[in-house]
């Protein structure tokens, strides 16, 4: 078996909104982590956020802040392939080939179109057939991992059933990938408690000024124990956001001190408060010294585009030749 050290990664996000401490610890600090064990592709799927964001001022700040927030936050542009999807529109071109052998019955079972729409999203082709341009995506690169939260597990089934069927079809061309799910990441809380997410209206920013911030954190909903009290760190929301920045150490610590009672959920939130700020000093330094210098985030999505451009070309000249457009 190969190690993971030797696989090619690739990820994407979808730019529609500002990142929060979920988006932090649930798929950046993972996907950041995995830059020392493989060879990685990540991207912003500028296409796919087309399929929700109508406002083009809009899609265009959240690509900016995507890349400042991941350059900030230690994405390393000169191991992985950093790029704007749409730098690449090569991937429309091998969405095609796919979707004329992609059946209707595939896309048709994908929850994630149906909870859009209940979400009251409009139904427009671009969102029901947005698992292809997703295939297209991880097929284009010849991916064989990709890291993704539970909820888009089902498309990464729908690209294996895809790339299976054309290599069926037309021999082997595209590499089946598997999807790279972290069992160990949790569901990080937000501030009322329930998953932390931009549509419930429950986050923490990842970049927003910091009195923002420590409003966001301090308005952390807590049940009605007194400061004397002791508290149950297992079942409290600051402390499970707490332990995701601290050292072993001082969660251990943090755990007495709800135990031992004597501390108010001020105190608590204060703590949390203090440890998100020291841990991300050093990113909010980098972000606003990036942020100064936008052609240089412009070119280092440039240069990434580059290089996937030259994947895409092989692999979309293989597709084309093996259906017959060349
Ligand atoms: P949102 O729920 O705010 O719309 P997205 O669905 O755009 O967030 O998520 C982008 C990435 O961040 C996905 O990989 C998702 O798994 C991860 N993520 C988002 N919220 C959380 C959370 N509360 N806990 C863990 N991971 C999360
Ligand atoms: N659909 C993913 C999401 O909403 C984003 C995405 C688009 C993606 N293309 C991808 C993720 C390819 C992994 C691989 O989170």
């Amino acid at each position: 078996m190969r190690r993971l050290l030797e696989m090619r990664i690739l990820t994407g996000i979808q730019p529609s909104g500002k990142l929060h401490l979920g988006n932090y610890f649930g798929a950046m600090r993972p996907m950041i982590s995995l830059q020392d064990q493989g060879e990685e592709f990540f991207f912003i799927a500028d296409y796919h956020a087309l399929t929700t964001v109508r406002d083009p001022a809009a899609l265009r700040e959240s690509v900016r802040d995507v890349a400042l927030d991941f350059l900030a936050c230690g994405l390393d542009p000169s191991r992985t392939v950093f790029y704007r999807q749409s730098d690449v529109p090569e991937v429309q071109e091998l969405a095609w080939l796919l979707s004329v052998i992609t059946p209707m019955g595939l896309i048709e079972r994908c929850h994630s179109y149906k909870d859009k729409l209940a979400h009251g999203k409009p139904a427009t082709h671009g969102l029901f057939t947005y698992p292809v341009l997703m295939a297209a995506d991880i097929l284009m690169m010849q991916a064989e991992k990709v890291p993704v939260g539970k909820d888009q597990k089902q498309h990464l089934e729908v690209t294996r059933d895809i790339a299976i069927k054309f290599n069926n079809a037309y021999g082997e061309i595209f590499t089946v990938p598997e999807p790279l799910i972290s069992e160990t990441v949790a569901v990080i809380p937000g501030t009322d408690g329930q998953k932390m997410s931009k549509s419930y209206g429950n986050t923490i920013g990842l970049f927003d000024d910091l009195k923002r911030i420590r409003k966001q954190i301090m308005g952390i909903k807590t049940d009605c124990t007194s400061v004397e009290d002791p508290k149950d760190p297992d079942t409290s929301s600051i402390y499970a956001l707490y332990r995701l920045f601290a050292t072993p150490e001082e969660a251990g610590a943090m755990a007495d001190r709800y135990r031992a009672g004597g501390m108010g959920w001020g105190d608590a939130k204060k703590a949390l408060f203090e440890i998100y700020e020291r841990t991300f000093a050093p990113f909010r330094e980098k972000r606003a010294e990036l942020e100064k210098r936008p052609d240089e985030v412009e070119d280092i999505l440039r240069q990434g585009a580059a290089r996937a451009k030259a994947h895409a070309a092989a692999t979309l000249h293989r597709a084309r030749a093996a259906v017959g457009l060349e």
